[in-house]
């Protein structure tokens, strides 16, 4: 991601959503231990301070410092800043330590991520047992009949300066790899989609079109997008410039876990009477002994009381 103005670090600031609390109440519940949890490419912390409810501690890292300058204080979340320098052992140790973090969410971040990079530290730091790594993106806003359709124009607008990274966000991740194992809640290609309540002013929506990445990138290209004509179409369809509007933010959302070994070589021969001989492999019996929807003694559906695709 280009790094942001100052001035356009503050618009960002009031036109991005508050995550559902929600969310870290479901998705917490579905780890085993609540020590400790990684808001990796935090901004200015909207998701470490959802976290920082359900975990003793938060890190926070992110590689921009004047998002990080604005980030919301917590005595229990510690902020870092980590350059693109940093080491992959300079950063597990940042982070905690090979095994140790209970829960790393990736919010509006991971596509810009190097990929194998993130998932080497991820697959080293998150816990084996009871650890889940969440990603999610949102794309669309859904403001009001007369605004969407100029929105909707205007995105079809950034195809010819989108970059490989903005396509993942754009498909809503369905062609981010995740190489982890699903656990119910969306998968790699199959993310879940919910919806993000938000309050928005013209204001927070102009500014937030001007810090727009897609935009910044046809400006570097020498088009703007977000020129005066554009602003003075949305400011019709807003209506009333002092209006605040109730608008949803569309978000997709994987959650995985730590991918399961598979011994393909150590398959064991069990008896059927009726049938004879079949093979059943290590992994078989695995998935039979315990499945997500069978965990009724763990202490993680213990602490579930919502259906499996929710979020
Ligand atoms: C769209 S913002 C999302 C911020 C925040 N997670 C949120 O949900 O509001 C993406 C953030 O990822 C950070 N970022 C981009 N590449 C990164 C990297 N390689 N490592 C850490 N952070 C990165 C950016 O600086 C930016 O703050």
């Amino acid at each position: 991601m280009a790094a942001l103005s100052e001035k356009e670090a503050e618009a960002y600031l009031d036109a991005r959503p508050r995550y559902p609390i929600d969310w870290y109440k479901k998705i917490a519940a579905r780890t085993l231990d609540h020590k400790f949890a990684w808001d990796v490419g935090t901004g200015n912390g909207q998701a470490a301070i959802g976290l920082v409810e359900h975990y003793e501690n938060v890190v926070a890292t992110d590689i921009n410092e004047a998002q990080l300058k604005r980030a919301i204080k917590h005595s229990r979340i510690s902020y870092h800043h980590t350059p693109t320098t940093i080491s992959e052992d300079e950063m597990v140790a940042l982070v905690g330590g090979e095994n140790s973090v209970d829960l790393i969410v990736a919010a509006q971040a991971v596509h810009f991520f190097d990929l194998t990079t993130f998932y080497n530290v991820v697959k080293r730091v998150l816990r084996k047992e009871g650890g889940l790594i969440v990603v999610w993106v949102y794309n669309d806003i859904i403001i009001s009949p007369e605004i969407d359709p100029i929105m909707k124009r205007l995105v079809d607008s950034t195809l010819p300066f989108r970059t490989p990274i903005m396509n993942l966000a754009f498909d809503g991740y369905k062609t981010l790899p995740f190489p982890f194992e699903a656990i119910g809640m969306g998968s790699e290609g199959k993310p879940i989609t919910l919806d993000i309540p938000h309050k928005l002013s013209l204001k927070g929506f102009i500014g937030f079109l001007r810090s727009w990445q897609p935009a910044m990138k046809a400006k570097e290209k020498g088009v703007e997008l977000i020129n005066e004509d554009l602003i003075t179409k949305f400011e019709e369809a807003w209506g009333d410039k002092n209006q605040v509007k109730d608008v949803f933010y569309k978000a997709h959302m994987i959650v995985g876990k730590f991918p399961e070994v598979k011994f393909e070589s150590d398959q064991v021969l069990s008896q059927d009477s009726n049938k004879g001989l079949l093979l059943e492999t290590e992994v078989g019996r695995n998935h039979k002994r315990r499945q997500p929807s069978d965990e009724g003694d763990s202490r993680q559906s213990k602490k579930q009381n919502t259906s499996e695709d929710e979020a």
